[in-house]
């Protein structure tokens, strides 16, 4: 049965070209369509078996992540973006498709143009790997976009003036801190710290302060739910039941966990986050250094929703901080808004052709 929903939905689609723009994320990929917005967010997660010594695809993205630390030995989900750089260049090519073929399904008749954002690290190897993986999955061109500026963009930086900007993005497996100005990068620096080493951390704290053993998802949920960067002024702060295994007797079992601890588990990622804004601002020549100190320092990725991680930043370095409106959304908004404004953003895709 076909609903208006969809009737109108492929004739739209029949109108507009589906050039869209994707945020190929250590932690999630966002799928934005021109003219539509974000169409698709779901976790960079894989999960395949092995066949005749082939990976097989079993199931990619939400489907996957449940299964992340839970496969038994014959399946394996893995992330395969996790420390910002391509771990496996098959599965996540094969992940790439299956995010473009999921959105595009409905339209036949063109193929697209695909923007696609990369750590500003991504080498020449990893940069054409994601050409060619987009390129096979069906589009016409395959652009690429340094993800600071996607993400400075995203959060409606005036990246194009001639005044220095720092943005600060905080995925899953680094921190990218990127100093821009006259729409380029002046500065930028990869750091391996982000969410992910904060749930180790949460998981290495519990196991040597309480003999529990939990796993990466019960770290995150312990991160985004009290997690965090500032002691609790009274010293304790809010509470959360954990469940895990204990270590010395073996047996599941449940404690109560407060923000101090928490805050105490994350001191040493926050502090990474906080020296690499100071190193950037001290590699940033002074008129532009001088432009940041007037006008702060914008955070995003899903990092960036730490609990007082802005106020931790700006006790330590003395800058104003401000965290994006949707902070895990802007470098797809950032990359989308480049395809829809292609004609003045030009020079900040790579087209490579
Ligand atoms: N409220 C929150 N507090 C702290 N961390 C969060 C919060 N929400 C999401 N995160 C973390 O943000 C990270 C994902 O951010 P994202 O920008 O999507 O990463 P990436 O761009 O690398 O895919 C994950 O580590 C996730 O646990
Ligand atoms: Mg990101």
């Amino acid at each position: 049965m076909v609903s208006l929903g969809d009737f109108s939905m492929s004739s739209l689609t029949g109108l507009f070209s589906a050039d869209m723009a994707i945020d190929l994320g250590t932690a999630n990929t966002l799928v934005y369509i021109k003219g539509r917005g974000i169409v698709l967010n779901e976790p960079s997660v894989v999960a395949f078996h092995m066949k005749d010594g082939r990976k097989q695809v079993l199931a990619v993205g939400e489907d996957a992540k449940l299964m992340l630390g839970r496969t038994p030995g014959s399946i394996q989900a893995i992330r395969p973006m996790r420390e910002g750089v391509i771990a496996d260049f098959d599965v996540a090519e094969a992940m790439i498709k299956h995010f473009i073929r999921k959105v595009h399904k409905r339209t036949t008749f063109s193929k697209p143009k695909i923007i696609v954002c990369v750590p500003h690290g991504a080498t020449p190897v990893e940069k054409r790997a994601i050409r060619q993986s987009v390129i096979s999955a069906g589009a016409r061109r395959a652009g690429l976009i340094a993800e600071p500026i996607a993400a400075a963009i995203g959060s409606g930086m005036p990246i194009t003036d001639p005044t220095g900007s720092m943005v600060v993005d905080i995925g899953g497996g680094t921190t990218e801190v990127a100093v821009l100005s006259l729409g380029d990068i002046v500065y930028a620096r990869s750091v391996r710290v982000g969410g992910d080493r904060m749930d180790e951390a949460i998981i290495s704290y519990l196991r040597r302060h309480q003999n529990l053993l939990v796993g990466e998802a019960t770290a995150e949920r312990i991160k985004t739910q009290i997690g965090t960067a500032r002691m609790p002024d009274d010293g304790r702060g809010a509470t959360l039941q954990v469940r895990g295994r204990d270590l010395l007797n073996g047996v599941p079992k449940e404690i109560e966990i407060n923000q101090a601890q928490v805050a105490e588990s994350l001191a040493e990622p926050v502090q990474q986050i906080c020296e690499a804004v100071m190193i950037a601002l001290e590699a940033t020549p002074p008129d532009l250094a001088a432009d940041i100190v007037d006008r702060g320092v914008m955070l995003t990725g899903g990092g960036a929703l730490l609990g007082e991680l802005d106020l931790a930043l700006r006790e330590q370095t003395g800058l104003a901080v401000s965290v994006a409106d949707e902070s895990l959304n802007c470098v797809a908004l950032g990359t989308g808004k480049a395809l829809e404004y292609e004609k003045q953003l030009r020079h900040v895709i790579d087209y490579d052709s």
